[in-house]
Order: structure tokens, then C-alpha cells, then sequence
């Protein structure tokens, strides 16, 4: 390979690489060759400008210095702040061999690590709260099935009154390991797109017919309105989950002997399906449909009146686990993982979320989907 090869590899690197390079005759020390990357990052305009000029980083720069004069090179970890947010970076200093002449050579590669720190984040959390919400609910059947072996052993009323709680709680954590595992499933195949052709109209029928006995339970009712069927390109079964999570939300926080209402339109343009409803509500983007969407959509609203969601709380409703501080009281039958299914299908189906609310008048969650 020519040299001018390697030089055009060396400039070709994603990482910012230098070469910095020492001569017996004199202190300073040069960078002989940058590449693209460490030009753009460290802003290099000469062309073989003083390392302390561009390195600013002391702990850095001891390091090169001993890689020159004979050590074995070395990392040095830091944290930078960023246009959109803060930038962790690491170097990587390594020796090379001396030249023919003499000069002594090092090479510096600076690694973004800030993706990987985030979902090592991201992912340290997520076990710390599934863990979390499951300790509860053990520890509450350990301290039941403590009583039940001693004190409450005699106690017929007390028996049945207790293995009522313990079902409950068993039945939430089943609830929860079934939502862990969909969860799972669906961010495996997320980056496959789905093939089937779906009706949401249809399955806003059926969603609303399978909840019937949970709302009628809640002494709510939920009407489906919508003039022409609305096609979809989607996965039938994961619609159905978009849909049910939604409506079940909604009558949820419906106001006492309310009506949700789920909407179906058709071909409505972004501009249409985001513009306020209500002018005195706040709403947000939960997810935004990806470029290759085209221009069209169709579209389900579900609406329900009651308390709604104050304007602060909107940005993190599809966070696993989130949910908003001051429900119904009694009410913990949710995990907070509803929303974050429905976050991860609709952007499998490279579609949207949106969200309108008012305190005291209600939410409005809008899914929508490429028209096909
Ligand atoms: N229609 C709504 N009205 C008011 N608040 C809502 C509505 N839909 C969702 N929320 C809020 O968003 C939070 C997250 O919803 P999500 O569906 O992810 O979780 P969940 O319903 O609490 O639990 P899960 O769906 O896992 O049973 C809810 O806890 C609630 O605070
Ligand atoms: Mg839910």
C-alpha cells in the first residue's frame, strides 16, 4: 500500500486520531498528522501545530509526553459539554515505533463514549425498577403467608380475606412480567417492519367490545365514531395492544359516569393531527413519526374527560415505569409500562403519539400511522 493509502485510511477513521511527534533536539512536541475527525473536534487549522495547543487537558498531555519519552501510553476519561448535551470522552494514547531519524511517535484516539454510558444508564435503571416492582409485592405474599402459618392459622374470616390480597398481588406481578416480556419482544423485532394489513376502524370495534365489561365496571362507556374503514400496513395483534393500552387508560382516569370516546379519520395531514383541539390545553409530541412516512396519515384518537395530566408530567408518560404522581388513590393496579408499549409499536409501524391535556377536562392520546 502507498503512503498516500494509509494517509487517505488514516483521514478516512470515524475517531479523531493524531500523531504527535518528538525530536531529542528540541522540547516541543507536534502534531505531524490529524485526521478529519480530531480536526473538526480540536478545531486544527495549522498543519502541524504544538500538541499543548491543541490538547488543553494537563492530564492528557503528561500522558503523550510520557508515551514519548518511553512509557507505555495509557487512557484518560473526561466530560465535555455539548451542543444538545454533555459529550463523555476518553483517549487512548499508544507509543509507536521510533522513526528512522530518531523522532519519537505517539497516536492519540479520542473515543465518544456518551451513547454507551447512556444505555448502560438506561439500563441499570431499568433493572433497578423491575426489580423494584416486584420486591413489593413479594415481600407484601411473604409477610401474608408469614401470618397465615402463624397467628391468622385458626382464623377462617381472616384466611379468606387475605388470599383475596394475595391473589391480587399475584396477579399484578404476572400483569407485570407479561408486559416485561412484550416489552421485550417488541424492542427485538422493532427494526422489522411489519407486513400485514390492519383496519384500525375494525380494531377500535373490537378493542372497545373487548373492554365493554372493564368499563362498564367502572361505570363508564366507550364510543367508537369513525365514517370509513382506515388502513394500515401493521401487525394486527400489536395494533389491538396500541388501541387497548390506550382505551384502558382512558377509562381509567375517566371522570365518574364518563364516555371515552375513540375517533377514527382518515389521509389527515402532520399539521392537522397536532393542531390544538383544545386552545387552553397543553399537548406534546410523544414520538414523531420517522422521515419515510410520507405525508398522510390515519388516525385514532381516544379521548376521556376527568382530571387529565398536568402540562409537566406529559414529557415522560411513555417512560417505562412512569407514572404520574397524584392518581386516584387505591388505584395501583398499573405498572406504567402501558405507554411505552405503545410508544415502541407505533414506532415500529413508523408512526406518531401525541398528546393533548387540560386539568380538569380530560386527555386526548392521538396514535397515527402511514396511510398506505
Ligand atoms: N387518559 C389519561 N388520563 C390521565 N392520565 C393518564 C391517561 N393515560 C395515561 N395517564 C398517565 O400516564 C401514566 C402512564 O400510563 P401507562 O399506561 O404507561 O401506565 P399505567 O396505566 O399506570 O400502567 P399500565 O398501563 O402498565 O397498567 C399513568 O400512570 C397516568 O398517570
Ligand atoms: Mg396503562
Amino acid at each position: 500500500m502507498t503512503p498516500a493509502s494509509l494517509a487517505a485510511i488514516f483521514d478516512a477513521l470515524p475517531d479523531p486520531a493524531l500523531v504527535v511527534r518528538a525530536d531529542a533536539w528540541s522540547a516541543g512536541r507536534r502534531v505531524i498528522m490529524a485526521n478529519t475527525a480530531a480536526r473538526d473536534m480540536f478545531r486544527i487549522i495549522e498543519a502541524q501545530p504544538m500538541i499543548a495547543q491543541v490538547i488543553r487537558r494537563p492530564d492528557l498531555l503528561d500522558l503523550v509526553e510520557a508515551a514519548l519519552t518511553g512509557a507505555a501510553g495509557g487512557e484518560v476519561e473526561w466530560e465535555t459539554a455539548g451542543e444538545v448535551q454533555d459529550r463523555r470522552l476518553r483517549a487512548l494514547v499508544r507509543p509507536l515505533p521510533a522513526q528512522d531519524d530518531g523522532g519519537r511517535l505517539t497516536l492519540v484516539i479520542v473515543r465518544d463514549e456518551t451513547d454507551a454510558r447512556r444505555n448502560e444508564r438506561m439500563r441499570a435503571d431499568f433493572l433497578a425498577n423491575a426489580s423494584h416492582e416486584l420486591k413489593t409485592p413479594l415481600a407484601s405474599l411473604a409477610g401474608f403467608i408469614e401470618t397465615l402459618r402463624g397467628h391468622a392459622k385458626d382464623d377462617a374470616g381472616a384466611r379468606e380475606k387475605f388470599l383475596g390480597i394475595m391473589a391480587t398481588q399475584v396477579e399484578r406481578m404476572v400483569r407485570l412480567v407479561g408486559d416485561l416480556m412484550s416489552l421485550s419482544r417488541i424492542e427485538l423485532n422493532e427494526h422489522i417492519p411489519p407486513t400485514g394489513e390492519v383496519d384500525l376502524l375494525a380494531s377500535a370495534r373490537d378493542v372497545a367490545e373487548t373492554l365493554s365489561p372493564i368499563a362498564t365496571a367502572a361505570d363508564v362507556t366507550i364510543k367508537v365514531d369513525g365514517d370509513a374503514p382506515a388502513a394500515v400496513v401493521g401487525d394486527a395483534l400489536q395494533i389491538l395492544q396500541v388501541l387497548q393500552n390506550l382505551v384502558e387508560n382512558a377509562v381509567k382516569h375517566s371522570a365518574p359516569s364518563g364516555v371515552v370516546r375513540v375517533e377514527v379519520e382518515t389521509g389527515l395531514a402532520q399539521a392537522d393531527i397536532t393542531a390544538a383541539r383544545d386552545p387552553a390545553a397543553a399537548s406534546r409530541s410523544l414520538l414523531l413519526p420517522s422521515a419515510v412516512s410520507g405525508a398522510r396519515f390515519q388516525v385514532v384518537r381516544v379521548i376521556n374527560d376527568g382530571p387529565g395530566i398536568p402540562r409537566e408530567y406529559l414529557p415522560r408518560l411513555t417512560e417505562r415505569f412512569y407514572r404520574a404522581p397524584g392518581q386516584k388513590s387505591g388505584d395501583t393496579t398499573g405498572t406504567g409500562l402501558g405507554l411505552a408499549i405503545v410508544k415502541h409499536i407505533i414506532n415500529r409501524h413508523h408512526g406518531g403519539l401525541f398528546v393533548e391535556s387540560a386539568e380538569g377536562r380530560g386527555a386526548t392520546f392521538t396514535a397515527y400511522f402511514p396511510q398506505v
